[in-house]
């Protein structure tokens, strides 16, 4: 069950301006003297630049980035940096997703930054995801890949044992043969699944294989997700909380 509340012109608004209303609106909870999980994405980056003005004006927050990305936009924006051991206890985040389903349950990893994004995400009181409105999706898996991190040492046998849950898996590269590494030093394998009908079993299927250090399947994590839309700003709220 969620709530839906829907603002905004009905005027044409390309993709990226679609993202930055949903970012923008986000920052409109965020109050003086919080903690706040900073995602990772094209997105995120309208969210870092809005806190980022509003810390020039006055605004006491510090941050906690999820990748070395968000972390150099985050000090050039100049946002006070904490990390997640000296303040384990996360106000809120908001963060970007690949997909989102009508349960709140997203794919993230587009970024490969999933691994520190879920760290943050399981420790906040409050997770706000920010997207432009082609990132919903009917059932999980249908547009995107599934990111998994993997460790290197037997990254093909663990590529095949992804493989026995039925998707087709490859190993992201930055350029032909040159593949991505992660901020933690790892592979990502994106495994395309047509889509994912039991994305909660397959979360955990997934984290039993040895050799996996985490997936891109965010399952009840999100409290809330702010979609830019043509039609404007709509607001699905999980459930509602009280920061
Ligand atoms: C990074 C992520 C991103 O949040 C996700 O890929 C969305 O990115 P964008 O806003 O650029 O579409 O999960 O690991």
């Amino acid at each position: 069950m969620y709530y839906i509340c829907i603002t905004g012109s009905g005027e044409f608004l390309e993709r990226e301006e679609l993202k930055k209303l949903a970012a923008e609106k986000a920052v409109e909870q965020i109050k003086d003297g919080m903690i706040i999980g900073l995602g990772t994405g094209s997105t995120m980056k309208y969210t870092l630049k809005k806190l980022g003005e509003l810390v020039r004006k006055g605004l006491k927050i510090q941050g906690i980035a999820t990748s070395v990305n968000t972390k150099h936009i985050a000090q050039e924006e100049g946002i006070s940096l904490t990390t997640i051991d000296e303040h384990p206890e996360i106000d809120i985040t908001i963060d970007g997703a690949d997909e989102v389903d009508g349960s709140l349950n997203l794919i993230k990893g587009g970024g490969g930054a999933l691994t520190r994004e879920k760290i943050i995400a399981y420790n906040s009181k409050k997770v706000v995801i920010v997207v432009d409105d082609s990132k919903i999706v009917k059932a999980l898996g249908i547009d995107f890949p599934l990111p998994v991190e993997v460790i290197k040492f037997g990254w093909t046998s663990t590529k095949k044992a992804l493989e026995s849950f039925g998707c087709e898996v490859v190993r992201r590269e930055i350029i032909q043969g040159e593949p991505f590494i992660t901020d933690n030093g790892n592979y990502i394998l994106d495994c395309d699944f047509e889509h994912i009908p039991e994305p909660e079993q397959l979360e955990k299927d997934i984290n039993n294989i040895p050799g996996v250090v985490e997936n891109g399947l965010f399952i009840n994590l999100a409290h809330q997700v702010i979609v830019g839309g043509k039609q404007g700003i709509i607001t699905l709220d999980k459930e509602k909380t009280v920061l």
